[in-house]
């Protein structure tokens, strides 16, 4: 049996950020195929392409308003099924956004349900209640800022746990299911190796509704008992699912978006019969701290062992700051982020990494208001920043923007500053990021360990480990020069994140890979 997903290397492409053909500004699928040589030089084994389906792009693709085709802004449907080959005659095998908490208020069933009457079949495909008296039927927020309900002109609420563009489908609904397993085998039809689904804890609302107790937020990971967030009834959903991928030659999988606080609770989606791997949010929420990520890495692969579950390792996704900046940005925030890349790439299980952060971009900070696209930002009328800063169109070449991400003014604006991160010029250094990752995957792919982790004895800041037969990756997460631990002395230096002092001194926030004698 093959099982390609346990230790795979997945190159997440926000499409509209990462290469635009036709000179819209927007990245495209042609632009992706375009690039296909650069991602199979990089040395991942599968890319997760974010949504490109027809959409108003209120929530950037997450709203979407017909999941069997592509936005004519992003392509064809020719030219998906084009990259599905392509890719494949690569070897990299391709991941899809299966987008089912909601719909686009744009969807046909959305638009039949706002033109037929309260209880009618079709708008019981989504959640539609009566409020109370005046207010709405609950006291349930929207994760992106203001109430999750919005009132339609008959006086009925529908839910949309996002913006109001993304009502909320009910899963207690047949046609429902039955409408997304065939969205499933459209694509697998197609020759797609697999989904990562969106928002996968949300799919199950507490029939009753009702409101949100204190400690229980509506952003943030979920915890125990929270009305609308990691509910029982959501296993049954993915139990289907997976039949029907199992039922499918070459070992497609899923991966869920899953926002719980346990560990526990998430490996409950990867039992046997549910999902195959999650993205695992403890490691990417840790601060870069020893103990902390430590902690991280112990408590996930503990959880996930118990279902026979590989960890998954994550840094950065189009949600979050880029890890260069939530490290402390600048110099300090990029030397963490080399060493954090090691430190993932050698963790057992399979790791993901976010467009741009190969080439070591940070978060755009100063993106002018008028310019930002987020609801988050729209809805909390800037509150809060929103997730356009690292949504900015990757740079690829030239010494001035769009750096040839396309022919034109690109959708963010890039910073000028950007010219020495360009793909281009870090190709032929040796020191830079991008080297450093292609020369990390390199050596990953040729190490043929299995999946243990032994903790080596070490100083405080420091976080060593082991992996048979004879791989060692050691992290100096402090700020002051750490000896390596006794385990590594005379033991082959494989890759440094930055140069070490000497053989077994590890400046500050410096990691090391290590071939040990008994190998
Ligand atoms: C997920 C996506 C995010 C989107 C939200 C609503 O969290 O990663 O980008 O806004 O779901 O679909």
């Amino acid at each position: 049996m093959s099982t390609w997903w346990r230790h795979a290397v997945i190159y997440q492409v926000y499409v509209r950020s990462f290469a635009d053909s036709d000179g819209d500004g927007i990245g495209d699928l042609p632009g992706v195929r375009s690039r296909l040589p650069y991602l199979r030089d990089l040395g991942v084994d599968a890319l997760w392409l974010n949504p490109f389906y027809p959409s108003p792009q209120a929530d950037a693709g997450y709203d979407v308003s017909d999941y069997r085709d592509v936005d004519p802004r992003f392509g064809t449907l020719a030219d998906a099924e084009a990259l599905i080959a392509e890719a494949h005659a690569y070897g990299l095998r391709l991941i899809f956004d299966l987008v089912p908490n909601h719909t686009s208020d744009q969807h046909p069933w959305f638009r039949a349900a706002l033109a037929s009457p309260p209880g009618s079949r079709e708008r019981a495909r989504y959640l539609f209640r009566d409020g109370r008296g005046s207010r709405p039927p609950n006291n349930w927020s929207s994760a992106f800022g203001g109430r999750a309900w919005s009132q339609v002109p008959d006086g009925q609420w529908y839910l949309h746990l996002f913006a109001p563009q993304q009502p909320d489908l009910d899963w207690t609904n047949d046609e429902v299911r039955a409408e997304f397993e065939s969205i499933l085998r459209f694509w697998l039809d197609r020759g797609v190796d697999g989904f990562r689904i969106d928002v996968a804890h949300g799919l199950a609302k507490d029939p009753a509704m009702t409101d949100l107790g204190t400690g229980h937020a509506t952003s943030g990971p979920a915890v125990e008992g929270h009305p609308h967030w990691d509910l029982d009834e959501v296993h049954d959903v993915y139990r289907a699912w997976r039949r029907i991928s199992d039922g499918y030659p070459g070992d497609r999988t899923f991966v869920g978006e899953i926002w719980v606080a346990d560990p526990a609770r998430l490996a409950r989606y990867l039992r046997p019969d549910e999902l195959h791997t999650a993205f695992n949010f403890t490691f990417l929420l840790a601060p870069w701290d020893a103990k902390a990520l430590r902690y991280a890495v112990d408590e996930s692969m503990r959880a996930l062992a118990s279902v026979g579950a590989p960890a998954t390792w994550v840094l950065s996704n189009h949600d979050v700051i880029r890890h260069v900046t939530r490290y402390g940005d600048g110099a300090t925030g990029l030397r963490r982020a080399r060493a954090a890349a090691l430190l993932m790439l050698a963790l057992p299980g399979g790791a993901y990494i976010y467009q741009g952060e190969e080439l070591g971009l940070p978060e755009v900070l100063d993106l002018p208001s008028e310019l930002r696209q987020d609801p988050t930002f729209l809805r909390t009328q800037g509150a809060d920043p929103g997730r356009d800063g690292c949504r900015v169109p990757l740079p690829w070449s030239g010494t001035a923007p769009p750096f040839g991400f396309g022919p034109s003014t690109a959708w963010l604006p890039q910073p000028p500053s950007w010219a020495r991160l360009t793909a281009d010029r870090q190709s032929s250094d040796p020191a830079s990021m991008l080297s450093l990752y292609r020369s990390a995957l390199r050596h990953r792919a040729a190490l043929a360990v299995d999946d243990s982790l032994t903790w080596l004895p070490s100083a405080r800041d420091v976080l060593a480990f082991s992996r048979a037969p004879g791989f060692s990756c050691v992290v100096n997460a402090g700020d002051r020069p750490a000896s390596a631990p006794d385990a590594v002395r005379g033991a082959r230096l494989l890759l440094a994140s930055d140069p070490l002092a000497s053989d077994n001194t590890l400046p500050p926030d410096t990691a090391a890979w290590y071939l040990t004698e008994t190998r």
